[in-house]
């Protein structure tokens, strides 16, 4: 007999699930009746998740954890991965994004972009991973960015960190594939998140993305839920190793 692999069966981890794309992603797991577990760190957008989701379907669980500390985050995990089990999907979603000139960022700024960014990710699928195998089923979602196509200037670590996730996504995919496990990732482009605060002529980047994009629209964290969801759907499992950027025509590669 198959196993169910429905939303309104399947635990979810996400990180960074308080932010502006990560909110909106949860909800849409909720309404779909699946237990999702979110690690973020900002106690005013946690409060925000949690009104946002009260009285949906689901089962929300939030972890407040700093995902750039490493050991804490292996805590977290094996406190989950102990309560709950069985997490079948995974979404790396959590990201800073500083920005300035190459030259002026300090190594200690550079690892922790990375730390957060990147390897935030890696202790994830590790931690997941052997549950996933067990299962023979998991889905792992990577947000990368259109950044990484374009090198955008003045946000170098950043950058370096979204290829990174690219780069992993494609080897844990190789790697992983023989186990019933997928792995994608979407890159957004531009959307109003807090994310956008980073431009210092915000009216300048909106008239640059409406002349870059070929869909003259902005973008709305709906497009990218729904990216997020074709990844992680059952239906998916034959797409694996690739990169979606969910960007109205902005970058084609
Ligand atoms: N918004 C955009 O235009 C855009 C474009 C390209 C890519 N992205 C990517 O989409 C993803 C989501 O971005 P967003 O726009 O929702 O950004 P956001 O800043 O709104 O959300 C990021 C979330 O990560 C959490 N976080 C950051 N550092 C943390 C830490 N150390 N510990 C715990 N939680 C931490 C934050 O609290 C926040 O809730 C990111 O990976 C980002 O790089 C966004």
């Amino acid at each position: 007999m198959s196993e169910d692999r429905t939303m309104n069966s399947r635990k979810v981890l996400i990180t960074g699930g308080a932010g502006g794309l990560g909110l909106p992603t949860v909800m849409a797991l909720l309404k779909s009746g699946a237990t999702v577990i979110v690690l973020d760190r900002d106690s005013l957008k946690i409060k925000e998740l949690q009104s946002a989701a009260s009285g949906l379907p689901g089962n929300l669980i939030i972890e407040s954890v700093d995902l750039s500390n490493a050991e804490e985050l292996q805590n977290v995990l094996r406190r989950v991965h102990s309560e709950i089990g069985g997490i079948d999907t995974l979404i790396n979603n959590a990201a800073i994004y500083p920005s300035k000139p190459f030259e002026e960022y300090s190594l200690e700024e550079y690892q922790l972009i990375q730390r957060i960014n990147v390897e935030s990710a890696v202790i994830c699928a590790q931690a997941l991973l052997p549950g996933m195998k067990e299962n023979g089923f998991g889905r792992i979602v990577n947000i990368s960015s259109i950044t990484f196509s374009g090198g955008w200037e003045n946000l170098s670590p950043y950058v370096a960190s979204k290829g990174a996730l690219i780069g992993l996504a494609r080897t844990w995919a190789r790697e992983f594939g023989a186990f019933g496990i997928t792995v994608n990732c979407v890159a957004p482009g531009a959307f109003p998140t807090d994310a956008e605060k980073i431009h210092p002529d915000l009216e300048g980047y909106t008239k640059r993305i409406y002349e870059h994009q070929a869909v003259k629209r902005r973008g709305k964290p709906l497009d990218v839920v729904n990216a997020i969801n074709f990844f992680i759907s059952e239906e998916s499992g034959f797409v694996t190793g690739q990169t979606l950027n969910v960007d109205g025509g902005w970058v084609m590669n």
